[in-house]
C-alpha cells in the first residue's frame, strides 16, 4: 500500500472521521454543504452514532472531487488511544479495500492519528496469498494508495518513517510464520536471513560442524531428528557508538514442531509452522532498525531447526551438554524451543558482552491458558526492563503482562540424572519453562523473556490489522523499546 501525506489531495474515496457526537468535522461539513447535505442525510438515515468503526457510504454527485464519502466511527474522542486509531485505519482497508476504487484520502485532525491510521492501514493491506493459483482479478485488492489530509502533512510524514519501518518489519514476520515448513526450513530460512544484507545488515549463519565444534548439543540435539540441517542465523546492526555493548535479540526458530519423540496429537498440528514465530519477531525487527538507520547496536541471534521424530531423534531419557557445559536430562522431547535457546543464549553472551537480551519464542502452551491472545508473558528479574517493555507495549499496541520468577519453581527442574531436566511439571508451565532459560543467564546478565505462543498467531476471530493468519508480533514492540531506551 502506498501511504502519503498531504494538506490536500482528491482521492477517489474520501474518508471522514466521526465522533460519537455525530457533528461532521470541517472538512465533511464543507463536502456536505456542496452535495446539498447528502452526507448528514446519510447519518441520520443510518442512526449513525459514532461508535468506533461504524460506516457510512454516500455516492456523491459527478461535481463532486470524490466518487464516494465514507463516515467512520471513532468512538469518543477522549478514549481514542493509539489501537483505537489504528483500527480506523486498518478498518478503512478492510471495507473499502475491494471496493473497485484505487485511491482513499483520510481526513484527521492531528498527527497522531494520522501516523497511527496509516500504520493501520498499511497493517491491513498485508496479503498472503502466493500460493493461491486460481484467484480472480476482482479477488484481489483495487486499493492502492491511502492518503492522510492534515494540516501539519510535513510532520507527520517525517515522524511515519519510524511507523513504516516498523510496519515492514511485522509484514516480514508474517510472512515467515505464514509460510509453509515444506518451503521454510533452517536452510531456505538462513537464506531469507542472509539476503537482509541488501538493507545494511551483517548477517553470518553457522551450520551444524560449527555448531559441533561450540558443543551446542542441546540445539544440535532438537534437530537430530530430521533431515533438515540446523542452522544459527545472526545478525548485527551497528547503528550505535563502536564501543557501545549491543542489545541482543534471541528468537526461537522451531520451523516445524512434531513434538518429536514425545509426538503431538494430529489435530492442530499444523499451526506447528508458527513455532519460528520468536526468530521471525527478531528477524522482523532487524529489518526495521536498518530500514529507519537506528542509532543502536543490535544483534539479533535466531536458532534454527525442525523437530521431528525419526530413528536419529533424541529420546525421552537421552542426556544432552550444552555449550554452556551444563547437563540436561530431556523428559519430554515436546519442550524442544528451551533446548534450542539454551545454547542460542549462550552463545550470545559469550560472544557479544549484550547490554541486555531479550528472547522471544513461541515456548508453552501454558501461556495460552494464564493469558489468552492479548498479552506475551514477558519474565525477567529487572524491574526496570519490564516497566521499559510493557511501556513499549502499549505505545506500539503489542501488549505484554509481567510473570514471576522464582527459586521455588527452578527446584521442579530438578533431574535424578543430570544438572537438570527440560520439564517442571504439570504446574507453572511458563514460568519452569523460563527457569529453564535462566540457567543459561550470567549472574547479572540483564535479560527478559517473551513467551509469544499465544500472540504469534490469529486464533478466531481476525481483527483487521491481522489480515492473515500471522500477526508478526514483536517488530512493533522491539523497535519502540530500542528507540525509547537505547537511541540517544
Ligand atoms: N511450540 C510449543 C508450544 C506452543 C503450544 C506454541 C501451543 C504455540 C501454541 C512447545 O514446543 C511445546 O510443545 N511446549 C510444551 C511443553 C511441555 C512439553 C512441557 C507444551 O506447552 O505443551
Ligand atoms: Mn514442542
Ligand atoms: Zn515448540
Amino acid at each position: 500500500m502506498k501511504i502519503k501525506f498531504a494538506e490536500q489531495a482528491d482521492a477517489e474515496i474520501a474518508a471522514f472521521v466521526i465522533d460519537e457526537n455525530g457533528k461532521l468535522p470541517a472538512a465533511a461539513a464543507k463536502l456536505d454543504e456542496t452535495t446539498g447535505g447528502l452526507l448528514s442525510e446519510a447519518l441520520a438515515q443510518e442512526r449513525f452514532t459514532g461508535k468506533l468503526g461504524q460506516q457510512a457510504y454516500v455516492v456523491l454527485p459527478k461535481s463532486a472531487p470524490s466518487r464516494r464519502a465514507v463516515l467512520i466511527g471513532g468512538g469518543k474522542a477522549a478514549d481514542r488511544d493509539a489501537r483505537k486509531k489504528e483500527r480506523i485505519g486498518a478498518m478503512l482497508v478492510k471495507s473499502q479495500g475491494s471496493s473497485g476504487f484505487k485511491s482513499l484520502a483520510l481526513h484527521v485532525e492531528d498527527v497522531d492519528t494520522a501516523t497511527r491510521a496509516a500504520q493501520g492501514a498499511e497493517l491491513a493491506s498485508y496479503r498472503f496469498d502466493d500460493y493461491f493459483t486460481k484467484l480472480k482479478d476482482d479477488d484481489k485488492p483495487s486499493l492502492e494508495e491511502v492518503t492522510l489530509i492534515l494540516s501539519e502533512a510535513g510532520k507527520a510524514g517525517e515522524d511515519y518513517k519510524h511507523y513504516a519501518a516498523a510496519a515492514a518489519g511485522t509484514a516480514l514476520a508474517r510472512t515467515l510464520v505464514n509460510l509453509p515448513p515444506n518451503d521454510l526450513y533452517p536452510e531456505t530460512y538462513a537464506n531469507r536471513i542472509k539476503e537482509l544484507e541488501e538493507h545494511g545488515l551483517e548477517v553470518e549463519v553457522l551450520g551444524e560442524a560449527e555448531m559441533e565444534k561450540l558443543g551446542m548439543g542441546s540445539l544440535l540435539g532438537v534437530g537430530q531428528g530430521s533431515v533438515k540441517e540446523s542452522k544459527l542465523a545472526i545478525m548485527k546492526w551497528n547503528g550505535g557508538n563502536k564501543d557501545d555493548a549491543p542489545v541482543a535479540l534471541v528468537g526461537k526458530g522451531v520451523c516445524f514442531d512434531t513434538g518429536g519423540i514425545s509426538l503431538k496429537p494430529g489435530p492442530g498440528m499444523e499451526d506447528m509452522r508458527g513455532d519460528m514465530g520468536g526468530s521471525a519477531a527478531v528477524v522482523g525487527t532487524m529489518l526495521s532498525l536498518a530500514m529507519r538507520k537506528a542509532k543502536a547496536n543490535v544483534v539479533g541471534l535466531v536458532g534454527l531447526v525442525e523437530n521431528m521424530p525419526d530413528g536419529n531423534a533424541i529420546r525421552p531419557g537421552d542426556i544432552l551438554k550444552s555449550a554452556s557445559g551444563q547437563t540436561i536430562e530431556v523428559q519430554n522431547t515436546d519442550a524442544e524451543g528451551r533446548l534450542v535457546l539454551a545454547d542460542v543464549l549462550w552463545y550470545a553472551q559469550e560472544y557479544y558482552k549484550p547490554e541486555a537480551i531479550v528472547d522471544l519464542a513461541t515456548l508453552t502452551g501454558a501461556i495460552v491458558v494464564a493469558l489468552g491472545h492479548h498479552h506475551a508473558g514477558l519474565f525477567t528479574d529487572d524491574d526496570g526492563m519490564a516497566d521499559a517493555l510493557t511501556k513499549a507495549g502499549l505505545e506500539s499496541g503489542e501488549r505484554v503482562w509481567r510473570l514471576p520468577l522464582g527459586s521455588e519453581y527452578d527446584k521442579l527442574l530438578k533431574s535424578k540424572f543430570a544438572d537438570m531436566r527440560n520439564i517442571g511439571g504439570r504446574a507453572a508451565g511458563s514460568i519452569t519453562a523460563a527457569q529453564f532459560l535462566k540457567r543459561f543467564i550470567r549472574d547479572g546478565q540483564k535479560w527478559t523473556h517473551l513467551d509469544i505462543a499465544g500472540v504469534a498467531w490469529v486464533e478466531g476471530d481476525k481483527s483487521p490489522i491481522d489480515p492473515s493468519w500471522a500477526s508478526g508480533f514483536g517488530p512493533r514492540l522491539l523497535d519502540r523499546w530500542i528507540a525509547d531506551n537505547y537511541e540517544g
